[in-house]
């Protein structure tokens, strides 16, 4: 990456050489040529030919610190406010300004390393063990080989408690007992259902780290050691899908890797079915296709916004690295609901040509077996099903028409299939009806009273809320209405709540509620959260926009900067290579 200063290279001679141990080796040539507009080649010659399978050491000395995979907090943007902070985010391709190396997920390896941090500081990385030595330095170690986008640090005035037997979480001291209260006691069982459906957990620990409020996404799968958005601090556990999530990764995603960028649904869609099992089982089918139901509708969202024929909804994304004014696909601009929700379909699909859910866990089963460890394209997997369910093979399943597995893989739009969520009915007929109701002329008051929605869960609400944005704008005065009715909506401080609220708010022109938008999107730094609505804020009145752009000039500096580029991009900014 261009903003990685590559000093030296060097070849260090082979272990148990003659020679005085820890010389500084021999001086190698290195060059940096043009790739793609997010990183370069680093070509260093060696002095003679080598033979495949040698085995070389190369010492590469660097500096780095000012791209975007190394994220620097001043103490304002902590929670505690009182000290800096620092992490990396290497997902997708950002971490070839971290340190270099062959930043391609089709490649895994062990890592180790030593940080030095000031004193009154702590630092954590995915690694499976860690010690702390003399002199504020910590030694990490991660014992099985990972992609290069799985290696993370973060360094703060962070402390940890214990929420499990192999688990614990990491916050700032002032969020450490909402972080403990927010997850106590029930990771083990999230792991232990995960073990049962998809083998082994071969990490050692699962512990969490929660972020400082910009961080980008609601969860990072960092082996050990997740990372994720503050907001799920809700209080009430109801936010603990993103973990489900994450820990999903551990086998689909950070043991089955996919083993290029262009097939990402490979971890999200593999890893949104392996979630939905594991919810399934702790908190039953109707929960489950309720918030399945939500994430269908994040889809068609999306495909709204773009599109169905975009290329970028395909599951199959072509990548080409091109360079900044060439065409050419950066991989994280490719972040889209299409791999997590059409993927899940797929991988739904798949599971509705087995036709019996324990046939089909047994086969997630065996595909992590088969793959661990290593990097696979589609092609991988798919003929690995074909090969597994030989019966189905002899049908012909991969070719049926309009269900083609090569349709699934190469046609942009809505899925050919879709997994059956009627056994949620019962938790979403009563918020389509209530959404119904609030979307009439004459509003019908009596019967919306009749409807007691104290009890209903988040996501019910987020559900009734999707549908309420959905039939929006509602007629005059409606949402008016609707707010005083429900502050339990209006004034949540649930995020995935004040998010489909500040998008009605927004769509319906509300101008009396945008204080709301703003007090949310100076809140947190979500890049779920944050696009949305300044697509909404830039496609809407003239007030809208205005606020979109005073809430821009006053969050910019605290957003990530790929998520800042985004908004640059809604809001027609110039963007800086
Ligand atoms: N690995 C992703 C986050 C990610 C994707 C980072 C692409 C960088 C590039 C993570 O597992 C994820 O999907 N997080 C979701 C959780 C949700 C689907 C439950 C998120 O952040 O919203
Ligand atoms: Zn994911």
């Amino acid at each position: 990456h261009p903003s990685l200063a590559v000093r030296r290279a060097a070849l260090l001679p082979p272990p148990g050489a003659a020679g005085t141990p820890g010389a500084p080796g021999q001086p190698l040539p290195v060059e940096s040529r043009p790739f793609a507009s997010y990183g370069s080649a680093l070509h260093i010659a060696l002095p003679q030919p080598v033979r495949a399978g040698q085995l070389l050491t190369l010492e590469i000395d660097y500096e780095a610190g000012e791209g975007p995979g190394v994220c620097w907090l001043a103490p304002e943007q902590t929670a505690g406010k009182q000290k800096p902070y620092m992490y990396t985010q290497g997902q997708a391709v950002l971490n070839r300004s971290f340190f270099p190396g062959f930043d391609t997920p089709s490649v895994k390896c062990t890592y180790s390393a030593t940080v030095k941090v000031p004193e009154g500081f702590t630092a954590v990385m995915s690694a499976t063990s860690w010690e702390k030595q003399k002199d504020n330095t910590f030694v990490f170690k991660m014992s099985q080989p990972i992609p290069s986008y799985l290696i993370a640090l973060a360094v703060g005035d962070i402390v940890s408690a214990d929420v499990g037997p192999r688990s614990r979480v990491w916050a700032e001291p002032c969020l450490i007992e909402a972080a403990k209260k927010e997850y106590d006691g029930v990771i083990e069982e999230f792991l232990a259902v995960g073990e049962k459906l998809f083998g082994p957990y071969v990490w050692g620990r699962y512990d969490i780290l929660f972020m400082p409020p910009s961080f980008p996404f609601g969860g990072m799968e960092n082996p050990c050691l997740t990372f994720v958005t503050p907001c799920l601090l809700a209080g009430d556990r109801s936010l603990v899908d993103v973990i489900i999530h994450e820990i999903s990764h551990s086998w689909f995603g950070n043991l089955v890797t996919n083993a290029t960028w262009g097939e990402f649904w490979l971890n999200e869609g593999f890893t949104m079915y392996a979630q939905r099992r594991i919810s399934t089982e702790v908190y039953g089918l109707a929960y489950t296709c309720l918030e399945a139901a939500t994430g269908r509708a994040l889809l068609r969202q999306h495909m709204d916004n773009t599109g169905e024929d975009h290329p970028l909804n395909k599951l199959r994304v072509v990548i080409e690295p091109g360079f900044s004014l060439f065409l050419g696909v950066n991989p994280d601009d490719t972040y889209n609901e299409t791999p997590y929700e059409k993927g899940y379909c797929f991988v739904s699909y798949l599971a509705h040509l087995v036709g019996d859910q324990s046939k089909f866990d047994a086969f997630l089963q065996a595909y992590v077996n088969r793959f661990k460890f290593q990097s696979i394209t589609a092609d991988d997997a798919l003929g690995f099903f074909l090969e597994y369910f030989p019966e189905l093979k002899e049908k012909g399943v991969d070719s049926i028409p309009g269900f083609e597995f090569d349709r699934w893989l190469n046609t942009p739009g809505w899925p050919p299939y879709l997994p059956d969520l009627s056994p949620g009915e019962q938790l979403m007929k009563p918020a389509d009806e209530l959404a119904e109701l609030w979307a009439a002329d004459g509003l019908n008051m009596e019967a919306i009273e009749a409807v007691d929605i104290t009890a209903w869960r988040t996501y019910q609400l987020v559900y009734f809320l999707d549908q309420v944005l959905q039939k929006s704008p509602l007629p005059e005065g409606n949402v008016e209405r609707l707010s005083k009715m429900y502050p339990k909506i209006s004034k949540a401080q649930n995020a995935e709540l004040r998010l489909r609220w500040c998008q009605i708010v927004l769509k319906n022109n509300l101008e009396a509620e945008y204080s709301k938008v703003k007090d949310f999107l100076h809140s947190q730094g979500k890049q779920k959260y944050t696009l949305p609505l300044y697509r909404a804020m830039w496609g809407g009145s003239e007030s809208a926009r205005a606020l979109a752009v005073e809430t821009f000039s006053a969050t910019a500096p605290q957003l990530h900067v790929n998520v800042q580029n985004y908004v640059k991009k809604i809001l027609g900014l110039e963007v800086a290579e």
